[in-house]
């Protein structure tokens, strides 16, 4: 792999000095950018004068211009102070395009130390041009980047160099495996981290030296290792090894465990981040256990720039693993509003992959009632699309803020690439994917026997849209006008409000039932708090559902909070979703939470129907009101 090394920092920080070993000792030339200021900056430099953007402007280009020589001659070392991030990225403008369609990134090493020391080193140095008294401006336009590989100067070149070149070969302290969005993304959130890693991803005919295309392109990871043979990648790694796997769920995963498993050893351990079925991540941990292989199926959510910014993580399986690698976790992080990591260990088994699916479940049915609202404004009220996101945003300034909401007001505010005057939203297709999460916490809910109508009404209502042609058919045999409700504002966030705690509620309320059929001890108070950053589903109301629970974990329905709410809004509730329904427009959600609300709050309902009907045919049994027993009275209803 091509190596171009670019020592930065402020005037008198040792650049050149360090520079120009580092190239001795790798056998690679070296430039210092010094020697490409035009006379007229250096003049304007010894005259005590800083330089400004436009000064910089024609060097940098012809910096620019020398790396990407360095590089086509296959690798060197530049000394440049590139004391902005404008400047950085000016200077690798020339490079080839990276796996990001930025251009790729030279190795970083970024030279610091104190203000006093620099100033004493520069009052030192005779004959050069720039003014000690420069620094100031030098330490006033510094932007200290946030990657690279970091050297104290008050240490000598020789140890500086010495250990740059051991560590740099020394072996990785982590594996990334997975270079996708999310892997990139949680790459460069643990670069961010300062870990060194090593990073894998498999060829194939189409994509070739990802990793390697990858470490060039974020400066978070130019001092990562990328390979593209599985072995020498688990050859590169520290003792026990950690690894974490970005692949898609399913066969991937396992082909790869199964390629991994032989070579890994007693006390590895293996993070498992996408989002796998939580029945297949048990076996796996089971399975790998067996071998003293820790596994760790761990539920990441915060999509890509949670990847990389701090996604909210749900590990579960070994609690060995869990132990080696929490300092990991932890660091890759969000904070919670207290700043505290929004990760806690969830459980044996597949406790974490359960969590995350059940959040996904719940993010699903926040995104179809944030629809059933937006639809009914649009296109029940005829509002206009700023209309709408207006409506939206006065929601924000209540205490419903969420991150799906916040989205969905930028969604209506987003004009098409191709044509300005357009919503882009217009020119989406009506019909919503999924990958399976939502199904399969409905399937979980079944198996647990679980009211959980709300988020199964969600993943039915993505498999109705998708019937696009059975709609446009129907449509014309039922024509139907579904426009001119009247809204009233109050009562649709109201039904917003009870919609979504009646989602949240059926949600926790499976993982709760989850937990003590499996003898999982799950807190929901401390999920509640890893929920309010960094996830999907993160929200106000999240964060006061984590005090709620700390101080009661009592199911959501038992809340005083959220039953106050629920019973206030009941009537704007049954009135709006009735009133909509009536004008024949579809709310799955809302109206599958109005029944489940509904329904509760029935002490006496038609189900003795339903158990008379199955004895009848069936004989059954039922229980009588009048028995305290419980046990089952047959009847023989007819004599035929
Ligand atoms: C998250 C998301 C993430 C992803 C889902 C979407 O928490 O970051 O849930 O996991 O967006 O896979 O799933 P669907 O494709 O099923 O909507």
């Amino acid at each position: 792999m091509i190596k171009i090394y670019v020592v930065i920092g402020v005037s008198g920080s040792g650049k050149t000095t360090i520079g120009k070993l580092l190239a001795d000792r790798l056998e690679i030339p070296f430039q210092d950018a010094d020697d490409f200021h035009p006379e007229s900056n250096k003049a304007k430099m010894a005259r005590g004068e800083a330089l400004g953007d436009n000064d910089r402007e024609p060097w940098l280009q012809a910096l620019a211009e020398a790396l990407k020589r360095l590089y086509e001659k296959g690798g060197g070392v530049l000394a440049c102070s590139a004391l902005k991030e404008q400047y950085r990225e000016q200077l690798c403008a020339q490079l080839p395009e990276g796996i990001s369609g930025k251009p790729m990134q030279p190795q970083w090493i970024v030279l610091h130390g104190e203000k006093q020391l620099i100033a004493t080193r520069l009052k030192n140095r005779g004959n050069h041009f720039f003014d000690p008294l420069l620094l100031e401006s030098q330490w006033d336009t510094w932007e200290f980047p946030n990657y690279g590989w970091f050297m104290d100067i008050q240490r000598t070149t020789e140890s500086l160099v010495n250990e740059f070149l051991a560590l740099s070969h020394k072996k990785a302290s982590l594996g990334v495996i997975g270079l996708g969005t999310m892997g990139q993304g949680l790459a460069r959130n643990l670069g961010r981290n300062q870990y060194s890693l090593a990073l894998f991803n498999r060829s194939t005919p189409t994509e070739q030296q990802v990793a390697v295309r990858c470490v060039s392109s974020f400066p978070e990871l130019t001092h990562a290792r990328p390979f593209d043979d599985l072995f020498s990648f688990i050859e590169a790694l520290e003792k026990p090894r950690k690894i974490l796997l970005m692949v898609s769920a399913g066969a991937a995963v396992d082909e790869l465990i199964r390629q991994l498993q032989p070579r890994l050893e007693t006390g590895d351990v293996l993070l498992e981040c996408g989002n796998s079925h939580f029945e297949e991540t048990a076996e796996r941990v089971r399975e790998l256990e067996s071998h003293g292989i820790h596994f760790l199926g761990v539920g990441v959510s915060g999509g890509a720039q949670g990847a990389l910014e701090g996604p909210a993580i749900m590990p579960g399986g070994s609690k060995k693993g869990y132990d080696v690698v929490e300092h990991i976790l932890l660091d890759m992080a969000a904070r919670d509003p207290q700043g505290r990591p929004c990760c806690a260990y969830v459980g044996p088994e597949g406790a974490g992959h359960f969590v995350k699916m059940v959040h996904n479940g719940i993010e699903y049915a926040e995104m179809q009632l944030l629809a059933e609202c937006y639809g009914l404004v649009r296109f029940g009220a005829g509002w206009s699309v700023e209309e709408v996101q207006k409506l939206f945003m006065s929601w924000l300034e209540t205490a419903e803020r969420s991150y799906l909401l916040e989205i969905t007001i930028d969604i209506l505010g987003f004009k098409d690439p191709e044509d300005a005057n357009t919503l882009l939203l217009d020119q989406i297709a009506d019909q919503a994917s999924q990958k399976g999460t939502g199904g399969w916490s409905t399937t979980a809910a079944l198996n647990l026997g679980q009211p959980f109508g709300i988020i199964s009404e969600s993943v039915m209502a993505r498999y109705l849209s998708a019937q696009k042609e059975l709609r446009v058919e129907l449509s014309k045999s039922v024509p139907r006008s579904v426009a001119g409700i009247e809204i009233d504002h109050e009562q649709l966030f109201n039904t917003y409000q009870s919609v979504r705690r009646l989602n949240h509620a059926q949600g926790f309320a499976l993982i709760q039932k989850a937990a003590q059929t499996f003898g999982w001890a799950i807190d929901p108070a401390v999920l509640a708090r890893i929920w309010s950053a960094g996830c999907i589903i993160r929200s106000t109301f999240m964060e006061r559902l984590e005090s709620m629970l700390r101080e009661n974990s009592e199911d959501l329905l038992q809340q005083h909070a959220i039953l106050a709410i629920l019973t206030k809004n009941d009537s704007d509730f049954r009135n709006l979703v009735s009133q909509t329904l009536q004008h024949g427009l579809p709310m799955p959600v809302s109206s599958a939470a109005l029944n489940y609300w509904l329904g509760l709050g029935q002490a006496n309902s038609a189900a003795h129907l339903i158990q008379a009907q199955r004895d009848y045919f069936g004989a059954h049994g039922y229980q009588r009101k009048d028995d305290p027993t419980g046990q089952l009275f047959y009847t023989l209803w007819n004599s035929n």
